[in-house]
């Protein structure tokens, strides 16, 4: 479809200005934030929030959030997943404020690691794991585990991804190589090195460049989402991960699946749901209900040849470490929000949540005959601006129209709705309201009617 970007600015602006209107708390806070965080924010991407400042949050529970301004919002983005147990989950803040009152960090083992570990057993299969506190740091070390392994320097990763700020993963296809070459990712901060040197990047589905990757020698590792899920939801096609998990076998190169935002395809994510045999896994944010907690785990027999690399004198200096990672803090938020909330009881309600709201979006677009698509994977669900759900990363990054994107957040955010700031996602968790998803549908039909009656769609 056609986008008339002059009408759609008309538009966006007439949505600022109710913001703006409803917001004076949040703007009076935004101007003194100015004064002491660098452009008014704790972290730059809280600068990619649609509204001309973020609602400045009071306070959240459940599936809501209350603003400065005292506005009530349905929390649709979740923490881009962190809060995928609710916000405050009851379990979840009684466990960490009971450890609190017992010391936070000692440097000691505790038994909430060994539940949380043996939980993670159960879910995801792997007998081993460590815990840190970040998915990004997880990811950071298994590759530095990896390539200590296999003596190989670089990582495979699909075009598009996201890892966390994990240096190598921050590249795409390089157009002009062969064999997975990678060029810096567009917006890379100051690369440490040239990823053209650490990585090698092929598409999602993409076996035969994979192949071709791989039969270099290089790969230490491939690390990949299941499904990509940072650049709007791409599906994986029948057959790839079994033939994927044999092309690792095959060439040498470890198999390291990033569950971070997957886990929303059940109590196991992907690992359980499609059967998938990763060397190793990594899992950050929704497990640890809100408090930083991230774990890896792997195969004994990958954990064997680490072992056997590793010196004990210098282990705390290896470049895998943190001082509060693998805290009795985390270890109990994990053990609570897997043992009590993010339960396998409670997925069937999640999953059928973003159903209906996928049902919703489909709905709205058939009915104003707008030609997007919409993808879900268990209980996170996404439309994306072409007729039919790419196949590919780097189809869905061609895709992305930020300025249309930013006046449909900004548009369900005046009515009550938090999207994921970064793409069209929703995301639904145990304590999400029964008619959570029939507001955003009646929301977005707004929304599209707004469009065509605007001009903007043709
Ligand atoms: C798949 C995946 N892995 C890892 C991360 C990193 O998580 P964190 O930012 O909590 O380190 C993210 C963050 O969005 C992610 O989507």
């Amino acid at each position: 479809m056609r986008i008339n970007t002059e009408k759609l600015t008309a538009l966006h602006a007439v949505e600022a200005e109710r913001f703006v209107a409803a917001h004076p708390a949040s703007i009076a806070l935004a101007r003194r934030a100015g004064a002491s965080l660098v452009r008014g924010v704790p972290m730059p991407w809280m600068q990619r929030w649609a509204s001309p400042v973020p609602p400045f949050a009071a306070t959240a529970r459940g599936a809501e959030v209350i603003d400065a301004d005292n506005v009530r919002y349905l929390d649709l983005a979740l923490g881009d997943t962190a809060a995928m147990a609710g916000h405050a989950p009851e379990p979840v803040v009684r466990a960490v404020a009971e450890q609190l009152a017992h010391g936070a960090t000692t440097m000691l083992p505790s038994t909430a690691a060994i539940d949380a570990a043996e939980e993670l057993t159960r879910r995801f299969g792997l007998p081993l794991w460590q815990l840190v506190l970040t998915a990004t740091d997880a990811n950071r070390f298994i590759l530095r585990l990896a390539r200590l392994a296999t003596g190989r320097p670089k990582i495979l990763v699909h075009n598009w991804c996201y890892h966390g700020t994990v240096d190598e993963a921050f590249a795409t296809i390089d157009p002009a190589g062969t064999n997975g070459a990678a060029v810096t990712r567009i917006g890379n901060l100051g690369p440490q090195v040239d990823p053209a040197h650490t990585t090698r990047v092929v598409e999602i589905n993409d076996l035969a460049v994979t192949e071709a990757a791989l039969a270099t020698g290089d790969v230490a590792a491939i690390l990949i989402e299941p499904a990509l899920t940072n650049i709007g939801i791409v599906l994986p096609e029948a057959g790839y991960h079994a033939a994927l998990r044999a092309l690792a076998t095959r060439y040498g190169a470890l198999l390291i699946i990033d569950e971070t935002h997957t886990i929303s395809l059940g109590p196991g994510g992907a690992t359980a749901a499609w059967g998938l045999q990763p060397d190793a896994l990594v899992i950050g944010k929704a497990i640890a209900g809100g408090v930083p907690g991230a774990t890896y785990g792997m195969t004994r027999e990958l954990a064997e040849k680490i072992s056997q690399a590793i010196e004990l004198d210098e282990i705390d200096t290896g470049g895998i470490g943190g001082t509060v990672s693998g805290s009795v803090l985390s270890a109990v938020a994990i053990r609570a929000t897997l043992g009590e909330v993010l339960t396998p009881a409670a997925f069937p309600a999640m999953i059928a949540a973003a159903t209906r709201w996928a049902d919703g979006v489909e709905e709205v677009l058939a009915r104003q005959s707008v030609g997007w698509s919409v993808t879900r994977l268990g209980a996170r669900a996404e439309y994306h601006f072409t007729p039919e759900a790419p196949r590919t990363g780097g189809a869905a990054a061609a895709a992305v129209d930020h300025d249309l994107e930013r006046y449909l957040h900004l548009h369900a955010l005046n009515r009550g709705i938090i999207l994921t700031p970064f793409h069209n996602m929703a995301l639904f968790s145990p304590s999400t309201p029964g008619d959570a998803a029939d507001r955003h549908t009646a929301a977005f039909d707004e929304a599209v009617a707004s469009l065509r009656t605007g001009g903007v769609l043709s």
